[in-house]
């Protein structure tokens, strides 16, 4: 609310008035001192010529106000209480002939009543105008394009992991799990690393902290172990895929990270040859990478394999390396109480981070794991 204040004094409409009003601090003195006092003597005609200039004027003014701040400065023109216009009329009343008070009294309150209704309709009127136009910043525009909700989506390893297991199921293939937290005799003894093998050195694994004269555990460096917990519980002919984590104390680079994960399958079962498990790879490089992938094998050396090969994948008119595999060692198969006379199988395994790198032509596998969602969204 403005507080009532002194108004221009050039104001057009006051100009009209028979009566010249006090407008500005200064003025008022002065145009008091000109407007007829009580003392002076008024006529009924010319106080009733006033009051019909005063309701004119106020009602033009009126018609020019679109808001509240500008009703606000013609209710402190025309009704204000201290320097108003219609102040300075009621002070002519006592100028009237006695015996036309009572009649220019009525008068008075009949124009004062009626200006008063005029600004009271025109408040309402600009309060509905008002609330109309909040209504309408407020209401919701249907025809607007809605913003996209945002999903989040699962990672690109795990649809790595989840689209190798799919492949794997189809070639009778079945996942299973194993703890990532193992035992020495999971992780190197029954696949015959033994005590003095360099594999075992603690600055090459993770050993965790155990109670004195306990068993060292260690987070798993390889699933190879999977293969060893299920050959102890289960006996032949078996088709398993394990896909999970595996921890190694290497440096992070492009192409390693000290936590990955790696694929590792086992087929055992009379009559495997090396020739089913070069078609098993084959299979799989083929239906992950698309096209006809060729595969080759490198030898190498993995001490529960025998023999044992790297091998490459041809894909893009390049040979990328992928991992390791052989035939299961016959000293394996013995540690696990199979018949290595009756039963053969081969094994590979591989790292999910690399073949995801490939797939998704990312050049450095330390992407996966930055939590960037700008890269994590392209998936
Ligand atoms: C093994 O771990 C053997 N267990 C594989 C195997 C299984 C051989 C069954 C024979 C029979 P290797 O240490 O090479 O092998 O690791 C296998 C794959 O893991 C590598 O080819 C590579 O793709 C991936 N890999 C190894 N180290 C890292 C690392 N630090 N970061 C990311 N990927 C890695």
């Amino acid at each position: 609310m403005l507080r009532e204040r002194p108004l221009d004094c050039r104001s057009r409409l006051r100009s009209r008035s028979a009566v010249t009003l006090p407008t500005g601090r200064n003025e008022a003195a002065a145009a008091a001192a000109q407007a007829p006092s009580a003392a002076q003597s008024v006529t009924i005609e010319s106080f009733l010529a006033e009051l019909a200039a005063f309701q004119a004027a106020a009602s033009e003014s009126l018609g020019g106000v679109s808001d509240g701040s500008g009703l606000e400065q013609a209710r402190i023109e025309f009704l204000g209480a201290r320097s108003g216009r219609l102040k300075a009329i009621q002070k002519l009343l006592s100028g009237l002939a006695s015996a036309d008070r009572p009649a220019g009294g009525r008068h008075f309150n009949e124009a004062k009543g009626a200006v008063t209704s005029l600004f009271a309709a025109l408040q309402d009127k600009l309060a509905a105008v008002g609330a109309g136009s909040a209504a309408v910043a407020d209401a919701i525009d249907v025809t607007l394009p809605g913003e996209p909700v945002r999903l989040g989506h699962v990672h690109p390893i795990t649809q790595t992991i989840r689209r190798v297991q799919e492949i794997m199921a189809r070639l009778g293939f079945e996942s299973v799990d194993g703890p990532e937290v193992e035992d020495q005799w999971h992780n190197f003894e029954a696949l015959a690393i033994p005590a003095e093998h360099p594999a075992r050195d603690p600055l090459d694994n993770f050993y965790l902290a155990v109670a004195r004269g306990a068993d060292p555990l260690l987070l798993r460096s390889q699933t190879s172990t999977v293969q060893i917990r299920v050959m102890e519980n289960r006996r032949p002919p078996l088709r398993i895929v394990s896909l999970g984590r595996v921890y190694r104390p290497d440096t992070a680079d492009a192409t390693h990270y000290p936590m990955f994960h790696q694929v590792e399958g086992l087929l055992i079962e009379p009559g495997t040859t090396m020739a089913h498990l070069k078609s098993v790879l084959r299979q799989l490089a083929s239906s992950f990478l698309g096209g006809d992938v060729h595969v080759r094998f490198r030898p190498s050396f993995f001490p529960f394999t025998e023999p044992s090969v790297e091998f490459d994948m041809e894909w893009g008119g390049r040979w990328i390396e992928m991992g390791g595999a052989g035939m299961v060692d016959p000293a394996v198969l013995a540690a696990v109480g199979y018949d290595p006379d009756e039963v053969s199988g081969f094994a590979f395994g591989l790292g999910v981070e690399r073949i995801a790198a490939r797939r998704y032509g990312v050049a450095d596998i330390r992407d996966f794991y930055r939590n960037d969602v700008r890269f994590l969204r392209q998936f």
